[in-house]
């Protein structure tokens, strides 16, 4: 449920006419609709109420400071993944004991910020990052509160670019292996054993995935305890799918139910990191058709927008279906095949091929539905493509959550070499 619906026949978010917005800010540009956030935050926590949990939303996901203070004021953690991420997160106003932090590469560097904002926990992915958080821990003279993630060997069934729980994926201490690393930590003085983590895809559809990854991570949890090992936090990850077109992907609460139900008289508090099931459909791009054009000897026919694959990867990375929907409502009419296409210099860049779209002429608006989760933050700038603006949301108004990015914030911080 979200809340982008024509209205007179105009699509609006809440209460606001895109087109509004549009004439406004101009375009291409991100917009969020806090109702959405909200009401996704809500029903997600609804499904573990009285349960000890901490939901530490997946900061990659949508990065916005004004986002993540959204979700913090709501009683939401983060899960990081960078020292950049870090910084926005407590900028946004996270407390740092709900932060936590994944990723294969931490530096030397990230780990001491870490360390001394005081986040929650760091989820250890190897023997020689245990080695070096120890060491940055002593260094800082504090002691650093760790789970290893473990990487089950689960097919979460999803795409294999974005599937992290098979042996074969850089994720995480195959679980034969993690006994002995916790037996190691548990020696190491700057080191306390507080959890264990796993995380094994994104955008699952089913939840039978979750469950054998949570049997397994149970059993592992049984093997600690008999090695004199408390766990404290069970760290679930993220991962639950939405539906972009017709996928039907677990409800929350359910999802929540079948965890809760695993997870029965454990003594432990539960750690989720939700990302896409979040923000995926309480965000859009919206773009404006620059051109419409068939090429000769062809009957394709494209349409060519504002925004391009440096705005909204997925597509052109994925394949992932966006659905794409008139700002202006159309009447029924005869909808035609067509590629929607970006400006960019490459065949890849396209937010939907041979997609039955009606007939749209230049000037007019078009949404590229579901893109509030890995829109924005994995839009880059190449072509020298400044990157866009964002904008939320709430009832009747709206607000600039990012300005769009100018020419001089293209070439900031480069020089013309004085070496040639
Ligand atoms: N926790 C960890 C350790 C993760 O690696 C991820 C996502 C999440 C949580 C959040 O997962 P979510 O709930 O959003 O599924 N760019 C891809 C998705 C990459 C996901 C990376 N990790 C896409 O656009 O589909």
């Amino acid at each position: 449920m979200n809340h982008f619906t024509y209205q007179n026949g105009e699509l609006c978010c809440e209460d606001v006419r895109i087109k509004d917005i549009a004439a406004q800010v101009g375009t291409p540009f991100y917009l969020y609709s806090s109702a959405t956030l909200r009401r996704h935050f809500t029903a997600f926590e609804s499904g573990f109420a009285g349960m000890a949990h901490q939901t530490c939303f997946a900061v990659k996901a949508c990065s916005n400071i004004a986002i993540l203070n959204l979700f913090a004021k709501l009683g939401g953690g983060a899960d990081i993944v960078s020292g950049g991420e870090l910084f926005r997160a407590l900028k946004a106003g996270v407390e740092p004991q709900r932060i936590i932090y994944s990723g294969v590469g931490k530096s030397r560097r990230e780990l001491a910020e870490a360390l001394q904002a005081g986040i929650l926990m760091f989820n250890v992915e190897s023997p020689q990052e245990l080695d070096r958080l120890n060491e940055v821990a002593a260094e800082l003279k504090t002691r650093a509160r760790i789970a290893f993630r473990i990487n089950p060997d689960v097919d979460p069934k999803t795409h294999a670019y974005i599937s992290t729980g098979l042996a074969k994926n850089k994720f995480g201490i195959p679980v034969t292996e993690a006994l002995q690393e916790y037996l190691r930590a548990k020696t190491m003085a700057h080191i306390e054993i507080v959890g264990v983590s796993c995380h094994i895809g994104s955008q699952l559809t089913q939840i039978e995935p979750f469950i054998e990854a949570l049997r397994k991570v149970k059993a592992f949890i049984a093997k600690l305890n008999q090695e004199g090992i408390q766990i404290k936090y069970v760290d679930m990850g993220g991962g639950i799918g939405i539906p972009y077109d017709d996928e039907q992907p677990p409800h929350p609460i359910d999802y929540a139910a079948a965890v809760r139900a695993e997870l029965a008289g454990m003594d432990c508090t539960l750690i989720l990191e939700p990302g896409r099931v979040l923000v995926g459909n309480a965000g859009i791009l919206v773009t404006e058709v620059q051109y419409t054009k068939r090429n000769s000897g062809s009957e394709k026919r494209f349409i060519v927008v504002d925004a391009a694959m440096n705005d909204l990867a997925r597509p052109s990375l994925y394949g992932a279906f966006h659905e794409i929907l008139p700002v202006r409502e159309t009447a029924a009419a005869e909808k035609q095949q067509a590629d929607v296409v970006g400006p960019i210099c490459e065949s890849g860049d396209f937010l939907a091929k041979d997609r039955l779209m009606p007939e749209v002429q230049a000037g007019e608006l078009l949404a590229v539905m579901s893109s509030g989760a890995y829109g924005f933050s994995m839009s880059s700038t190449y072509n020298s493509r400044p990157r866009v603006a964002e904008v939320l949301v709430s009832g009747s108004s709206f607000e600039v959550i990012r300005q769009r990015e100018c020419y001089d914030d293209l070439v900031r911080g480069e020089a013309v070499s004085g070496l040639c």
